[in-house]
């Protein structure tokens, strides 16, 4: 059994707390947030954008609720501390329950800066606890779907893909303040970011154009990532779409025998168009917060170190960003340093 201690319980806090609940080899033991509220299991004040729970209290029966984060790291019978508080605390926490001897997991993205993110990633390599950043698109079932396609060959090379994520503003005061947020760039395009990253390796450069509608950060960015000789990649992600608008991710990938088109708006997300013919691709019918915490969980179970994704991963993609921002800044490609 491993026993867990979730740290922030928000929105992504909250999604956790459900998805250890539908694992028999987890369970959660303590929970921990500034607002006592919450840290009580009482959630009537949630905000967020996919699948946002409807009950509005926890199941708190055996758990223990703390309002102090650095007494749930402390706690023995604690073997998972998982983070989910708003971004610029992620490092600061994860490097102490890294050095208090727990496994943590730490939701995306992994920090507010690229440097920050290297530092967690230098305490992850030394530390005896397993490290995981929850970028959940690699493990989202369509996602990791078109991910086995291209290295599987299945459908000849990739010649082009494009992704696209867009949502209405964040209702959390938070997530408003680009200083903290990051803007849409960070917290929101960082999926597609780390995706391409993940799919074709990194771009020799990126090319960026976007806006700042609220945060003082980039909340709508378009972005082509370049791969001389390779495939035509971009992605475009915000929240700053008319109230209304909901939350929406895509991929449209065209494979030298196949195009596959991924929309989560619809009743059968994932197409695949071929010889004339589209085909709906039946998939795991859970999705990525899921699959990615009963990934970590079997990986604290069996001692075998997660590969899915790393903290190098999760920082190269900060790194990315941060080319974005500035190329979005300049008006010029950035290239991406390896
Ligand atoms: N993987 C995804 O798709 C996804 C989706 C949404 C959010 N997130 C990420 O999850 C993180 C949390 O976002 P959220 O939407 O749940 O935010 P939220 O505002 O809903 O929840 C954050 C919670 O943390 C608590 N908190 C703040 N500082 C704390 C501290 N030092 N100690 C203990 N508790 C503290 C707050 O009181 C709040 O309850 C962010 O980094 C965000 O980018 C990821």
């Amino acid at each position: 059994m491993v026993r867990v201690g979730i740290i922030g319980m928000g929105f992504m806090g909250s999604m956790h707390f459900r998805n250890y609940q539908k694992i028999p080899q987890a369970k959660v033991v303590a929970v921990g947030d500034i607002n006592s509220r919450r840290a009580h299991g009482d959630l009537s004040d949630l905000w967020g954008n996919i699948g946002s729970p409807s009950a509005a209290s926890l199941p708190m029966e055996g758990i223990t609720p703390l309002t102090d984060a650095r007494q749930l790291m402390a706690r023995p019978e604690v073997d998972l501390v998982d983070i989910c508080v708003p971004t610029p605390a992620h490092a600061a926490l994860a490097i102490e329950a890294l050095a208090a001897g727990k496994h943590v997991l730490c939701e995306k993205p992994l920090a507010r800066t690229a440097a920050d993110a290297r530092r967690l990633a230098q305490a992850a390599s030394k530390a005896k606890g397993f490290f995981m950043p929850a970028m959940c698109m690699r493990f989202w079932p369509q996602w990791a779907w078109l991910k086995q396609s291209i290295v599987e060959n299945r459908y000849g090379k990739v010649r082009a893909a494009t992704f696209r994520r867009l949502g209405s503003p964040p209702g959390v005061a938070w997530y408003k303040d680009g200083a903290n947020s990051g803007g849409a760039v960070l917290d929101l395009h960082i999926h597609d970011t780390d995706f391409v990253n993940f799919l074709f390796g990194a771009p020799a450069a990126v090319f960026t154009c976007g806006y700042s509608a609220f945060t003082g950060s980039l909340d709508h960015v378009l972005t082509q990532y370049l791969y001389p000789g390779g495939p035509a990649v971009s992605a475009e992600g915000g929240w700053d779409m008319a109230a209304g608008f909901g939350f929406s991710m895509r991929y449209t990938v065209n494979f030298e025998r196949a195009t596959a088109d991924f929309d989560s708006s619809r009743d059968r997300p994932l197409l695949l168009y071929a010889d004339g013919k589209s085909e709906p691709i039946s998939c795991a019918a859970t999705d990525g917060y899921f699959e990615e915490i009963n990934y970590f969980i079997a990986c604290i179970q069996t001692g075998r170190r997660p590969e899915t994704v790393t903290a190098d991963d999760a920082a190269a993609a900060i790194g990315i960003i941060e080319a974005e921002v500035k190329s979005a800044q300049t008006g010029r490609p950035v290239k991406i340093s390896s």
